[in-house]
């Protein structure tokens, strides 16, 4: 699925919406969670121990996350829609290969697009949330966005300096 391509219709429902939204950050992230771990396990770099362990991090947070929201979709009395088949269906990312080695570079691309596409989808909750004075759901969305941007600019950063390192 396009990254881009994930405006959820609007309808009269705005609890609705949310609800359509929360699953479509629960899969998005679902699927992040496994490209994180599968990086963590099969990245092939010089500075493979320091990588691994900080993508270990990242996995942290994207697990946190993930519990927040599908916690969030129960407390409507709704169900989150959950198992990898539902998330890759549902998902705005697409899942990685996890059978050979991954490079720096790989993770790099695989983390920006996770991070940004979670980004998009958690500001639309935010947004949505707010404009229907959903606080405690705009709570959530807020704080994955933070968690979210948090990683981001430590990767556009790293990514600079690794290229400052080519330039050598
Ligand atoms: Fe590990």
């Amino acid at each position: 699925m396009d990254e881009n391509n994930i405006i959820v219709q609007p309808t009269d429902n705005p609890r609705e919406e949310c609800l359509e939204l929360m699953n479509k950050l629960l899969a998005a992230l679902t699927i992040f969670e496994r490209n994180v771990k599968i990086a963590h396990w099969n990245l092939k770099s010089a500075t493979f121990q320091d990588d691994h362990v900080w993508l270990d991090t990242v996995h942290d947070d994207v697990c946190e996350c993930i519990d927040t929201i599908a916690e969030e979709i129960r407390k409507g009395d709704f169900y989150p829609h959950a198992t990898l088949t539902m998330c890759l269906q549902n998902s705005s990312i697409q899942e990685t290969d996890s059978s050979g080695p991954c490079t720096k570079a790989a993770m790099f691309n695989m983390l920006t697009i996770g991070l940004n596409a979670v980004r998009v989808l958690a500001d639309q909750l935010s947004t949505k949330a707010d404009e229907n004075k959903f606080w405690t759901i705009q709570d959530v969305a807020n704080g994955i966005l933070s968690k979210m941007n948090h990683h981001l600019y430590f990767v556009k950063n790293t990514i600079i300096d690794d290229d400052d390192e080519d330039d050598d």
